[in-house]
């Protein structure tokens, strides 16, 4: 399966990035990096440092945005994925920050067509750009998997909303409205995607080597993060992996078929994502619906993540 990542590296895009790349099913065509969690250019060189490490310096990386469509600032989130986005680790020195225009993903897209699928781990602007510069293009696409949203279940970053979605609230709902094919991977399941500290230790007892280290240590510094957050928590909430585990596994997570919109105006609602769970939805045939997960199977999650980390490696 061809697939383009649209990311900004983060912790958890870490390890879903890391996840794509060892697939064997997988074949990441592309990484568009931008604002987010982190800067632009602090995720351009986490995102080179992740394809360097793992010997993929070949993927292009292409450079996105540098903060939402509403204009606004960004915030980002340095005590969730520390100062750099990599908990404590520096990306070194010598790694370049060299990245590739915007247009690569047109030519991505009219590559691979409807073999390609497009997955985003952060906020959607890079991506609503994409249709506002080429909606027939991305007509072709076969399918998107979208981390983000929160539905009638509590927010991440205000009451309601989920930090990507509440990122780029405009852009969110950009998408929702253009995008066909859609799989929304929300707070409702990713808040059950726990990686404890003895599956990450499983997978390092064969993996005891740089990329092994690097998994080590950006756990436990995102699950300090989390203990602070979640009362009682043994471990995280890997939001990105779990939406890239289910490009491999269709029955990892089960859908309900809805539309989705989300609220982009500036009051309390902002980035809340909305659907319409009425037992009884008067949907006429010609709606546009998402599939939006609302159920995992976590024992098939973690057993896929660990056979899939301790696959080959180079040194
Ligand atoms: C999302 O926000 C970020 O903190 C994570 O990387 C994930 O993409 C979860 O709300």
């Amino acid at each position: 399966m061809k697939v383009l990542l649209f990311s900004d590296p983060g912790i958890d895009e870490t390890v879903a990035i890391l996840y794509a790349l060892l697939h064997p099913f997988i074949e990441v065509v592309g990484i568009v990096t931008g604002y987010g969690n982190v800067t632009r250019e602090q995720a351009i060189r986490n995102g080179r440092y992740l394809l360097t490490l793992t010997g993929n310096e070949d993927i292009p990386l292409i450079a996105g945005a540098e903060g939402p469509l509403t204009g606004e600032t960004a915030p980002y989130y340095p005590a969730i994925h520390g100062p750099e986005g990599l908990g404590p680790i520096n990306p070194p020195e010598s790694i370049s920050a060299e990245f590739v225009n915007f247009d690569e993903v047109f030519k991505i897209i009219d590559q691979f067509q409807d073999d390609l699928v497009i997955v985003t781990l952060g906020r959607l602007t890079d991506l609503a750009i994409a249709f506002l510069l080429g909606e027939k293009s991305l007509k072709e696409v076969k399918a998107f998997y979208i981390m983000g949203g929160a539905f009638l279940v509590p927010g991440n970053v205000t009451a309601v909303a989920e930090a990507n979605f509440h990122g780029d609230p405009l852009a969110a709902d950009i998408v929702m409205e253009k995008a066909t094919n859609v799989y929304v991977i929300p707070l409702n399941v990713t808040t059950q995607a726990l990686i404890t500290p003895s599956i990450i230790q499983t997978v390092y007892k064969s993996q005891q080597n740089e990329f092994g280290k690097l998994l080590v240590e950006v756990f436990d510094y995102y699950m300090k993060a989390y203990k602070k957050l979640v009362p009682g928590i043994n471990g995280a909430y890997f939001h990105d992996l779990l939406t890239v585990s289910a490009l491999g596994n269709p029955s990892l997570l089960g859908y309900v078929e809805r539309n989705v919109r989300v609220d982009h105006g500036t009051g309390l609602a902002r980035g809340q994502s909305i659907a319409d769970f009425r037992p009884k939805p008067e949907l006429s045939s010609s709606e546009k619906r998402e599939q939006i997960a609302l159920q995992l199977d976590y024992q098939s999650f973690v057993y896929d993540f660990i056979r899939i980390m301790t696959g080959p490696v180079s040194s």
